[in-house]
């Protein structure tokens, strides 16, 4: 199915909201003492996390107060929190914090072009990848430059298409669910940007790095592919950042969100030629300054990227929770959506994912949100084994129950007074 802004079921993002995305600098990270820090990290992060107020937005349409005890699978974050490495370099950093140390970002950019063999001005730090995914995004669509996505996939393409009122084009997943690299192709003559989400957000699954190959091979003149990388380190497959290195038409993003536990930190890479970097500039002006990161973020990143165990250590955690879970669902009868390499999964509700969100709500599980392609399945995020340990009894236990749509658990609307790309605050955007 190709569509034009036919699945443009969200309220574009307005310039005046995309500023403010940029103008938040990265959230400063709380300068914890090293036992403290060290003591959260010992802890269940989850206890921590689900004290706070948190919004439940997206699909539901509103957001909530959550009661503490509530287990929080819907974002797909990671339950870990930042590595200990990580913690130990933001709190040595934290009392720097007087001066701007702009040479702490240039030293986790510098990192980052080593351990990915890319040279000086190939890549650029920001405060987490949705800010700059929206630059890259934007730089290079508009009326007349379409954007070529999938369907389903993550909707901050959609979002930028409709803010730049570019035609979308959102191709149908292949039967294996990876991007339909020759349909998307064959979608538009000269698009403005082709967006691949690798693994693809919500369905978890992989486009083999030869069909990218294919599709930046045979791609029009003028345009540029992105691909974006946020949950690629909990794959095995191979990243594109290779071919940012050999001057392709070609933007990678990278999160520290994901793998790296460090939502709220914010840090985040977009890696291409210098040339696509600085076209960022033709949308916010200046994307440098406005784009800056704090130096406990930047140094947090750092550590993380240094940290030779933590990568293979935690997607071996995150697999082996989803695997125990997607056992229980499979052996329980009821359908996931397979091959999923990420942190999250798809399983089929049978019923309108919304409702079956808020039954799961009620039973202290917030779960994901779901897709127009695929209404009757719900993303679920892996959390700890103690997490999916209580996910699967509410699990059962709803799908046992009729559907009982309505308010739950205290809901009460909350309009955020700003605004971030992450997950967290999508309700601002969908309706
Ligand atoms: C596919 C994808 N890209 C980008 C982002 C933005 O993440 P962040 O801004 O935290 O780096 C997300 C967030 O969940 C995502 O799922």
């Amino acid at each position: 199915m190709t569509t034009e802004n036919s699945n443009c079921n969200v309220s574009g993002v307005s310039r005046r909201n995309f500023l403010r995305t940029l103008g938040a600098a990265s959230a400063a990270a709380a300068a914890l003492p090293a036992a403290a820090a060290f003591a959260q990290q010992a802890a269940p992060q989850a206890a921590v996390g689900q004290a706070r107020r948190r919004d439940f937005g997206s699909d539901m349409g509103e957001t909530r107060v959550m009661n503490p005890n509530t287990v929080i699978i819907s974002s797909n974050e990671n339950p870990l929190g930042p590595a200990s490495s990580s913690l130990e370099a933001i709190s040595k950093t934290a009392s720097l914090g007087g001066r701007y140390h702009q040479e702490i970002s240039a030293q986790t950019v510098a990192a980052f072009n080593e351990i990915y063999g890319l040279k000086r001005g190939y890549s650029a730090l920001f405060p987490g990848s949705g800010g700059p995914l929206d630059l890259a995004l934007m730089s290079n669509i508009g009326p007349d430059k379409p954007l070529v996505m999938a369907d389903p996939s993550y909707e901050q393409g959609t979002r930028a298409a409709q803010a730049m009122k570019a035609p979308l084009f959102a191709v149908k997943l292949t039967p294996t669910y990876a991007h339909d690299v020759k349909a998307m192709l064959a979608a538009h003559p000269s698009p403005g940007a082709y967006y691949i989400v690798n693994p693809n957000n919500p369905t978890g699954t992989m486009t083999p790095k030869a069909d990218i190959m294919w599709l930046l091979k045979n791609k029009p003149k003028g345009s540029v592919v992105i691909v974006d990388e946020a949950y690629f380190h909990f794959s095995t497959d191979d990243s594109m950042l290779d071919q940012v290195a050999a001057d392709q038409d070609l933007i990678v993003m990278r999160t520290f969100s994901k793998i790296y536990g460090m939502a709220g930190l914010r840090a985040g890479f977009a890696a291409g030629r210098p040339d696509l970097l600085m076209k960022f500039a033709t949308v916010a002006q200046p994307a440098r300054s406005l784009a800056s990161i704090s130096i406990t973020s930047a140094a947090g990143a750092k550590a993380a990227l240094q940290d030779k165990d933590l990568i293979a250590t935690r997607r071996k955690i995150n697999a082996d929770n989803r695997s125990e879970t997607l056992e229980f669902l499979s052996k329980k009868g009821y359908t996931v959506l397979p091959g999923s390499q990420a942190n999250f999964f798809m399983v089929d509700v049978k019923r309108p994912g919304h409702d079956f969100q808020q039954q799961m709500m009620k039973e202290e599980v917030a779960i994901g949100r779901t897709w127009a392609a695929m209404p009757t399945y719900v993303r679920v995020t892996v959390g700890t084994k103690d997490e999916m340990a209580k996910f699967q009894t509410a699990f059962v236990k709803c799908m046992d129950t009729a559907p009982t749509p309505g308010p739950v658990n205290g809901a009460s609307l909350y309009l955020p007074t700003h605004y971030t790309p992450s997950e967290l605050f999508r309700g601002e955007f969908h309706g």
